[in-house]
């Protein structure tokens, strides 16, 4: 009998409607769209209306994933969120969603591994899965990071939109599915990006909220080469647990915090920009959903292809990364 991976069954995404362009941010905040532009290489985002959550998108990506895959949500064992903007403190929004769709025979929860989360709950779910514990699960990555951004500080305003990547993930025949997948965290970076207040550590007063403790605030200059060091580092090791090499891969899907970021870390592994994906100037940096939303991109507009070698790597707030390679 062939050995079984866990693999990509089916994919979708979804975003909000509305559009912030660095023109609009020149309205809001002293920058430019050649600041923005040169910086990140970002030029607009999506942005919810107050009406508009975490879940509407997440329940958007999810559906579409389970069409593509020709699924029902009751076939689904496990959905894991990814999130860090979820829509309430309790319950999950794993949860929430699974109400949403109709996954009655599911558990529904969350990982909190900020830009990271995808490549979490995608490691999560493969040994599930390859072990038959579970057949079918649902990895989410969803975010409305623009209700937690201060507009009054240039320094993060400009970098984060929303949006939802869903993947359907369930058993496929060897060589194809997730081959090698690791994640990573070192909390001593805890000041690199984060948001104190809200927590128990810091609860919500109207003093916090004056203060603004619940907005994130980033060090974007020293998680620049954490980011590039660490996305590089396990990339590597996970292509050589594979038995590859970058000459390997079709396709390269970073997360997508910032165009130089990705730059860098193509340039580190020796891999050309024609083989890595960005999508970074429609979207910005849209945190945990970013990985999934361009996955599904690169399916539809058959970037990616049956057979194809595919790399993801991921890093975010916590600090948190890791690497999946996967064989489609
Ligand atoms: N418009 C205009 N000027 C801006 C600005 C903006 N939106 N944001 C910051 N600046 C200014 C700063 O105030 C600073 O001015 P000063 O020299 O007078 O003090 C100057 O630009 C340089 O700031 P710095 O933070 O060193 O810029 P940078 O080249 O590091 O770029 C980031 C800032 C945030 C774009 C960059 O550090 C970055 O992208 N880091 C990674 C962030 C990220 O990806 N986070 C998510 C990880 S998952």
């Amino acid at each position: 009998m062939s050995e079984i991976n866990a693999g990509i069954l089916g994919m979708g995404h979804a975003y909000p409607d509305g559009v912030l362009t660095n023109a609009d941010l020149e309205k809001i905040v002293e920058t430019s769209d050649e600041w923005i532009t040169s910086r990140t290489g970002i030029k607009q985002r999506h942005k919810a209306k107050e009406n508009e959550y975490t879940s509407m998108f997440g329940t958007a990506a999810a559906k579409q994933a389970l069409e593509r895959a020709g699924l029902e949500p009751t076939d689904i064992d496990i959905i894991v969120c990814a999130t860090t903007t979820p829509d309430q403190i309790m319950p999950s929004t794993g949860a929430l969603i699974q109400a949403q769709i109709g996954a009655t025979n599911a558990a529904g929860m969350d990982i909190f591994a900020a830009c990271s989360g995808f490549i979490y709950g995608l490691t999560m779910v493969e040994s599930m899965i390859r072990t038959g514990q579970i057949k079918y699960a649902l990895v989410i990555g969803a975010e409305v990071l623009t209700k937690y951004v201060d507009y009054t500080d240039r320094g993060t305003c400009v970098i984060f939109g929303d949006g939802a990547g869903a993947a359907v993930v369930g058993p496929v025949e060897a060589p194809k599915g997730i081959l090698a997948t690791k994640i990573r965290s070192d909390g001593r970076y805890e000041e690199q990006l984060y948001a104190p207040g809200g927590g128990t550590k810091m609860g919500t007063t109207h003093q916090t909220i004056d203060d603004g403790q619940h907005f994130f605030k980033m060090k974007g200059n020293e998680l620049f080469k954490v980011a590039v060091r660490s996305m590089a580092e396990i990339s590597a090791e996970m292509l050589a647990k594979a038995g590859y090499t970058v000459d390997d891969v079709a396709i390269v899907i970073p997360h997508q915090a910032n165009q130089r970021i990705t730059d860098a870390v193509a340039s580190r592994l020796g891999v050309p920009d024609e083989k890595v994906y960005s999508n970074i100037a429609e979207l910005g940096n849209t945190s945990s959903a970013s990985i999934p939303i361009a996955m599904d991109e690169c399916i539809q507009s058959g970037r990616i292809k049956e057979g194809d070698l595919v790399l993801l790597t991921a890093f975010g707030g916590g600090v948190t990364w890791g690497a999946t390679v996967i064989r489609f």
